[in-house]
């Protein structure tokens, strides 16, 4: 940085334990952008605990908070809907008063399950919500309030993110490959994978083009990887990527029953994102393909 240079902003990333959160400290390591980062986990800043975040904010003084931290148990949160609440919808709230109040720019994230709409095509950020899992209608809860009680934030809609952190249908699925010769997937949900590596790098981006100055871009959009298929296409494009030899079986999502009902058809569509931010998004099989040496080497 240039001593006639602004100061690189310091921003604040929560859950920095997660997939997402692992994924920013990953890029922070391997990069140079033009940001001051402090990284904390769910032990560190614990959303059920706005006293423990009110102090980091107190010591670090953020210009912007990065909100990767959630309850993302999707089946479990059926049978706990109190917890899944408190973590996703009461959180943020919370957080978001605090950037309210101390002028913090809140950058969000939600999820595609948000829509659970009936449309079948790509989906838009004004489209109608109706989410229809308590996952789901905790992460709308949270969004909801984020952009009414501070209006200079972010929400990111996300889907069917992976990444070599954490656990993801990714690394399941190569897990499934190798213990067994065949195996049965749904074929009817329709999506798009997201790279979590991706997304974490689009957020740094618009960070460093815009100089952490974010209040312009303030408001709602998607974001996945490019394209769509089913988690059948995807698992078979996991196998043929990994060189394993599995029997994949498309079934639909009657034969696979799960707590909590997931969307028949996700796809995002990222227009809003790409002409604001002008970026370039990668197509899912490049990025299955960029990401996966990392997993089966690991
Ligand atoms: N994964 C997906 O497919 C997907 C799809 C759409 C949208 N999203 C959204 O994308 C964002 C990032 O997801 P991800 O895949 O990175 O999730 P993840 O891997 O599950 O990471 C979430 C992190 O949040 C932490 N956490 C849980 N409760 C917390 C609390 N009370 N306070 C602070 N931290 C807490 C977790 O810590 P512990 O593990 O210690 O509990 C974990 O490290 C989330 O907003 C999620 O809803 C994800």
């Amino acid at each position: 940085m240039a001593s006639t240079d602004k100061p690189y902003p310091v921003v604040m990333v929560l859950g920095s334990g997660g997939q997402l959160g692992q994924e920013f400290k990953y890029l922070h390591a391997h990069g140079s952008w033009r940001w001051q980062p402090c990284f904390f986990d769910h032990r560190q800043a614990d959303l059920e605990h706005p006293g423990q975040i009110s102090s980091l904010i107190r010591e670090y003084k953020p210009a912007i908070i990065i909100n990767a931290a959630a309850y993302t148990a999707v089946d479990r949160a059926e049978s706990e809907p109190d917890q899944a609440m408190r973590i996703n919808g009461l959180g943020p709230s919370r957080l978001a008063e605090v950037c309210a109040n101390e002028d913090i720019f809140l950058i969000h994230f939600s999820t595609d399950y948000v829509y659970h709409n009936g449309l079948t095509r790509p989906l838009r950020e004004d489209d109608p919500v109706h989410p229809q899992s308590v996952y789901a209608r905790t992460k709308l809860s949270g969004e909801q309030a984020v952009r009414v009680i501070q209006p200079e934030s972010m929400v990111l809609r996300t889907s069917w993110v992976y990444s070599r952190y954490g656990q993801n249908f990714v690394k399941t699925m190569l897990r499934l490959g190798r213990e067994k010769s065949e195996i049965r997937v749904v074929d009817d949900q329709m999506g798009s994978p997201t790279w979590a590596r991706d997304l974490a790098g689009a957020v740094l981006r618009i960070i460093n083009d815009h100089g952490g100055d974010l209040r312009p871009f303030a408001g709602v959009y998607n974001y996945s990887n490019e394209g769509e298929c089913s988690w059948y296409v995807f698992a078979k494009e996991i196998f043929r990527e990994a060189g394993l030899t599995v029997r994949v079986l498309a079934i639909p999502t009657t034969d696979y029953p799960t707590p909590a009902i997931r969307p028949p058809y996700s796809v995002l569509d990222k227009t809003k994102f790409k002409a604001t931010f002008r970026l370039t998004i990668p197509a899912w099989q490049d990025s299955l393909k960029a990401c996966l040496p990392e997993l089966l080497h690991a």
